[in-house]
Order: C-alpha cells, then structure tokens, then sequence
C-alpha cells in the first residue's frame, strides 16, 4: 500500500511517501535555524513557516519519488501530541489533498510514528528487521520521555512516564544554562564527548531508589542551575564540558535504570528507543552496555530518520493503519495537541469511534 504522509507536529515541516515500511521519499525543511535565536520553538514562527513551506515539501516528495502528484492510496498524517497551531497546517493539507485525490484519511499519533521509525526502510527494503514482539519501547524527545508496553501492532500501553520534564527538555534546558542554542541535546553530546563521558559531578538520579517506573527531571535540572550558580564565570568555563557530560550522564543514568525495572516488571526484553533523543550516541552506548550486561536486544531506529522529526515514519505507521481500514473521519478530525497513546481511530464502516486501550 501506498502511503502519502505529512508531519508539522513541531519545528520540522515534512512529507514522505512510503510503500509499506519502504520510504520511497521524504522531505524534511527543518526550521531550526528559525528557532534558535528564541531558545526553543516559537510556536507563532513555525505555523508561519510550516504554511510556507508545505506545498514546496509536498510537490518535493512527489517528484523524489517519482510519481504523478497523488498517485497513492492514503493519506497519513499526524494529529498530535504537537505544537497546536503547527499540527493544524499540516491537518488541514492533508485533509484538502485526502479530498481532493479521493483517498481515505489516516490519524497518526506521533510517538507511534517514533515508535516505528525503528522499522523505517529505505527504496531497497533495508534494513530488512522483522517485528518480534512483544517490545518495550523507550520514547524521549522533546516532549515525551514514555516507558510503552508494545505487544503488537496498534497495541499500547504507557506503563511510565515524566511526572515533569521529558529527557530532550532537560537537555535543551542545560544548554540554555550554559549559553547555547536550541536544540542542546546535540550541544550537550559534543560537550560531554570532549569531556570524555565523564562524571565528575554526579548529580542527582532522581527516582533511583523507588519502585516506579516513572521519571522526573525537575530537581536535576534544579541542582544544575544551583551548581552553575556555585561558579564565576571563569570557573564555569573551565567548568562546561565536565558539568555538561555529568548532567547527561544523570539523564541517561535514570532512563537505563528505569528500563531496566521495566524488563523486570514485565519480562519483556526487546527494547527499542525512539524519540530526537535516541540518536545520542553515548546513550546508545549505555544501551548496548546495558544490553550484553542483562541479556536484552536493543534497536534504535536508523540515524537518517531520527536526525529530525521526519514524515517517513508517520507513513510506515500510518501503512499499518491503512492495510486495517482503520482511517479517520476527514469531518471529525482535527488536532490534538496533548494526544496520549493509544490513539481514537474512526472506523470508516460503521463510522463508529473504536477505543483501542483506555490508559
Ligand atoms: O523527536 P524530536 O526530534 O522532536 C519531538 O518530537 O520532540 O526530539 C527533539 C529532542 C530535543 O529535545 C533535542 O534536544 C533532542 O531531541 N536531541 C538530542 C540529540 N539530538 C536531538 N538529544 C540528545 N542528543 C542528541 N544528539
Ligand atoms: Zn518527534
């Protein structure tokens, strides 16, 4: 089946048309430089940018791919968690072109589009993994740092999450401390890789001790600032990289640990991460470390569609949905800036709204 999908969920304005887990395009205008000078997303500056944009990036995929404008049997596109006025550009493209070529509209949740970029292939088919559920699914990034029971496709459940910062936040929220721009997960990576990894530091690990499978980075992120605070400014200096490698390595220490409560509550052993978190390389490291110590496999999705918040993934999930029939209401459908996992899903045969799982 073939799948065009469209994601405007935050600060990247993408779209990609995928053949099953086959991407046979997909383009990304990231708006990061856009961002930076505010720190963070401009929420009025992205929907400026994505209704810009939108058209250029849809026309892009079609002729990267190759084919007549239209020539495809869905429409996905992502419906939430997102920024509300970025989310609604891409809503409403999708539900004029879904009209326009006649084909059936399909409901994406980002973070199930996180969720499957682990199984993202290129034109050729690679990397040809096959699903071996159940997983355990790891999501962090900008907004979400969620612990998912994965027990089959289009079957959730959120077995933990932050009670306050999501891990990319944290990350973004040390960098501005420091001086530096959005997005500072990546500021953060290379300060700590210069640090050599270190942990000089060793801030809190918030939640360490307890019996939850929750996660909190409030009080870290509290205990950086007081710490930064503690310097002048040429101590800080001095001080950067090894005060930015021991924040990470508290953010990191605490999803390793969480998980691996996780594996032991549930029995499940196959995790996947996803989420602009995941493409940190020293967090793969602990992973993988984490992995040969416990006995688990561990995936993460392949860098070229993790990099941005990207379509690509949106049209794999939404290729599941789609072989389903599970495809939205276009009358109905509308944004939803806070959407949990699982996601509502219209059935177009009885129109009658199907619940998957109550979280
Ligand atoms: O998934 P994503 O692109 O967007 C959301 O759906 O939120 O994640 C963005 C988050 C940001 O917080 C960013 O700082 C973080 O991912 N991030 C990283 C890296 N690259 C992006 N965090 C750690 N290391 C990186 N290399
Ligand atoms: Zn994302």
């Amino acid at each position: 089946m073939r799948v065009f999908a469209i994601d405007t969920s935050c600060d990247e304005t993408s779209a990609a048309i995928v053949d099953g887990r086959r991407v046979l395009s997909s383009v990304i205008y990231s708006q990061a430089l856009l961002h930076e000078k505010w720190g963070g997303v401009m929420p009025s500056v992205a929907k400026r940018a994505h209704s810009e944009r939108i058209d250029s990036v849809v026309e892009r995929a079609f002729r990267k791919a190759k084919l007549a404008f239209g020539d495809v049997d869905a429409v996905a596109v992502t419906q939430g968690p997102g920024l509300a006025i970025a989310l609604e550009v891409g809503i409403a493209k999708a539900k004029e072109l879904s009209a326009f070529w006649g084909k059936p509209l399909v409901s994406v949740n980002h973070m199930e589009g996180h969720i499957y970029s682990n199984f993202v292939q290129n034109s050729k088919g690679n990397p040809p993994r096959e699903f071996v559920f159940p997983y355990l699914v790891l999501l962090v990034s900008g907004g979400h740092t969620e612990l998912v029971l994965f027990r089959d496709h289009l079957d959730y459940e959120v077995i933990g999450r932050t009670v306050d910062d999501a891990a990319g936040e944290a990350l973004d929220k040390a960098s501005k401390m420091l001086g530096f721009s959005y997005p500072g997960g990546p500021v953060i990576e290379r300060l700590a890789e210069e640090a050599g990894n270190t942990d000089e530091y060793r801030f809190p690990r918030p939640l360490a001790n307890r019996d939850t499978l929750n996660f909190s980075y409030s009080g870290l992120k509290t205990a950086f600032l007081y710490k930064l605070r503690e310097l002048d400014d040429t101590a800080r200096a001095k001080a950067m990289r090894s005060l930015a490698s021991s924040y990470q390595e508290a953010v990191f220490a605490t999803l390793v640990s969480r998980t691996r409560l996780a594996v032991k509550k549930t029995g499940v052993a196959n995790i996947l991460l996803g989420g602009g978190v995941s493409v940190n390389r020293r967090l793969r490291v602990l992973f993988r470390r984490a992995a040969a110590e416990q006995g688990w496999t561990v995936q993460f999705p392949p860098f070229k569609y993790l990099n941005f918040d990207n379509a690509a993934m949106i049209g794999v999930m939404g290729c599941y949905k789609a072989e389903r029939g599970l495809f939205a209401d276009p009358a109905a459908i509308d944004r939803k800036p806070r959407m949990s996992l699982p996601a509502f899903i219209t059935m177009p045969s009885d129109m009658k709204i199907m619940k998957q799982r109550d979280l």
